[in-house]
């Protein structure tokens, strides 16, 4: 298995809808689900273009074989006063789970912020989502709080981990 890491450019926006709505799909720990990731490859594309040309976002994908099998964000906050932070997104397709992929996808998100002089990163997680923390503790991310009742799926309330890396 040869994978290939690169920065997603305005044409992989109809494969990456696919795959975020597979990846919606496959677990409860995401902000969306496969319905609700209703967007259009338009849409997609001038988002996929926003990050291409900032200097500050970056957007990377993995990918077997030409097939999308992660996607990872860091985005800078927006609001002057926050613009030294940057949130971090990271699925990797559940088939994929295990096999270093996410690592390696951290690797290169976190060496982005650094050479872009992101200060803090910053992310949130469901508190059971075990594999995840597991992944950002081991790159040093801390977590600040528990927020309680985070999540709200199906009536059924889930508490929140708010982790950060300070670089
Ligand atoms: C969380 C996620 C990105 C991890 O990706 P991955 O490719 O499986 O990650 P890796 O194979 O690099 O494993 C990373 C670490 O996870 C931890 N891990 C792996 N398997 C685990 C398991 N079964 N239980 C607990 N932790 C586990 C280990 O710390 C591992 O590091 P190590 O192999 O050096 O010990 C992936 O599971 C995923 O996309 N999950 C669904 C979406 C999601 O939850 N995203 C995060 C939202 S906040």
């Amino acid at each position: 298995m040869e994978i290939i890491y690169r920065e997603a450019q305005p044409s992989d926006a109809e494969a990456l809808i696919e795959y975020m709505k597979i990846v919606g799909g496959e677990t409860d720990n995401l902000t969306y689900d496969s319905a609700t990731f209703d967007i259009s490859v338009k849409k997609e594309e001038r988002f996929i273009e926003r990050f291409l040309r900032s200097q500050r976002d970056f957007m990377l994908l993995a990918f077997d074989e030409g097939r999308i099998v992660a996607f990872a964000s860091i985005e800078r906050n927006k609001i002057k006063r926050f613009s030294h932070r940057a949130e971090l997104s990271i699925t990797v397709l559940k088939e994929y789970w295990g096999r270093g992929i996410g690592s390696a996808v951290m690797e290169r998100l976190i060496s982005f912020a650094k050479e872009s002089g992101v200060e803090v990163i910053y992310l949130d997680v469901r508190a059971d989502n075990v594999r995840a923390i597991s992944l950002y503790e081991k790159f040093g991310f801390c977590e600040i709080c528990n927020f309680e009742k985070y999540f709200k799926i199906d009536d059924e309330y889930f508490d929140g981990k708010i982790m950060t890396l300070y670089i």
